[in-house]
């Protein structure tokens, strides 16, 4: 009889399941708190630039002025994509999801990467600069390639977030539009063990270099049950009619079973703490955007599915109006989520490779045993 584990149930979806030590960031899913390296995230939201959080996320404080600025200036100038990159990019169908471009471009820089099979700490901080600054780039250019548009190089005077947008759309963003993305890119920074982080943690457990680590979490990352919800909620906000057919459209889904992308969470049982700084900035840039319809639907959706299911907005519910605002289309949201994540993933990775251990759970084996072999001539259906 072979060992099968015995009686070991497994943890469904390894739920509770205490998997590492962490510092970069904790989730409290009872109280609704997020922590990023021991700092509430509504102090961090409208208040620490992403490059200050990218360096917090790292270095595990908070930069000075002078190094805000010199790391700042650093990340900018690592922007620019290597040409073979870009013309990959050109070559992909343009009706292919951004997200497996993004997938496949970041695979595709551990080629041209002079650091890429170099594990050591300094050449990992290099690539971790390369990649924070290159995946941001990767989005904007594939935009502009398919839009027919000439792609464009980073502003030395923004930071990363400004210039993807302005490297996105061709126009620098407003005062109100800088400000927004800043807050959206420092609220998706990281978010404890997810399942995309979980995945950059178990390939980096292998000591495989960070481009691969990076690549298996965008994969994880593009599922309509983590970062791939952001795209079906506006996709969903743009299908319905007004605010009055909200409730009906909303009841009508839940009658048929179907879920309601952007709510619900594996951790949280109050409402996301990131959702409260979305809101926010969802109803300004709706309203400056002349689209306040869409907020206003957003809300009664909101309210359809706390009294249906007793269930709250998570990040991906108000982050799909504030990038629409933003004039991100919908198929790109999850790569802008992936964008500000690969701090995180980064971050993960890092601390992964500094106290590694093999990641290697086990099974419990279902299946039959002791199956007599046939010889494959006499192997009926
Ligand atoms: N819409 C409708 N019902 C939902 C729901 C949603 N968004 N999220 C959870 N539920 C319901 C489930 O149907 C289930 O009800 P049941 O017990 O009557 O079957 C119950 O809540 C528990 O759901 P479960 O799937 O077991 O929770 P989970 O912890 O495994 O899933 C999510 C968490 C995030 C995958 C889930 O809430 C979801 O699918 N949300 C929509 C996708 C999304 O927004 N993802 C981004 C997460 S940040």
């Amino acid at each position: 009889m072979p060992d099968n584990n015995g009686e070991k149930a497994p943890v469904r979806g390894l739920e509770a399941v205490v998997a590492a030590d962490t510092s970069i960031s904790n989730v409290d899913g009872v109280h609704g708190t997020l922590l990023y390296q021991g700092y509430d995230i509504h102090d961090l939201a409208g208040n620490a630039t992403y490059t200050e959080t990218v360096f917090l996320l790292w270095r595990g404080r908070l930069p000075t002025q002078a190094e805000r600025e010199a790391f700042r200036a650093e990340l900018v100038a690592e922007m620019r994509l290597p040409s073979q990159v870009l013309e990959m990019l050109r070559l992909t169908p343009p009706n292919s999801h951004p997200m497996a471009v993004l997938r496949t471009a970041v695979s595709m820089l551990a080629n041209f990467d002079p650091d890429a099979e170099d594990n050591r700490p300094e050449a990992n901080w290099r690539k971790a600069k390369r990649l924070v600054a290159q995946v941001p780039t990767i989005i904007a250019d594939l935009h502009r390639i398919r839009m027919g548009k000439p792609v464009l190089s980073p502003d030395p005077n923004f930071g990363v977030s400004a210039n993807f947008l302005y490297m996105m759309r061709g126009v620098p963003p407003n005062e109100l539009e800088q400000k927004a993305m800043e807050v959206l890119m420092v609220l998706h920074a990281d978010h404890e063990l997810n399942a995309s982080t979980f995945t950059a943690r178990v390939i980096a457990s292998t000591m495989a270099d960070m481009h691969a680590a990076l690549s298996g979490a965008i994969g994880a990352l593009k599922g309509p049950l983590h970062g791939g919800a952001n795209q079906r909620v506006m996709e969903m906000i743009l299908d319905i009619p007004d605010v009055a057919t909200t409730q009906a459209y909303i009841n009508g889904m839940l009658e048929n079973k179907r879920r309601i992308m952007g709510f619900g969470h594996r951790v949280y049982r109050t409402e996301d703490p990131r959702a409260r700084h979305l809101r926010r900035y969802s109803e300004l840039l709706c309203e400056a955007t002349n689209q306040k319809h869409l907020y206003d639907i957003s809300r009664r959706i909101e309210q359809a599915v706390l009294e249906a299911k007793g269930i709250y907005p998570n990040v991906d519910f108000y982050s799909a109006t504030v990038q629409h605002a933003l004039g991100i289309p919908p198929e790109y949201f999850t790569a802008v989520f992936a964008a500000s994540r690969t701090s995180g993933w980064i971050a993960h990775i890092l601390e992964q490779y500094a106290d590694n251990r093999l990641i290697r759970p086990t099974s419990r084996y279902v299946g039959p045993i002791d199956l007599e072999f046939v010889p494959v001539e006499k192997r009926t259906a």
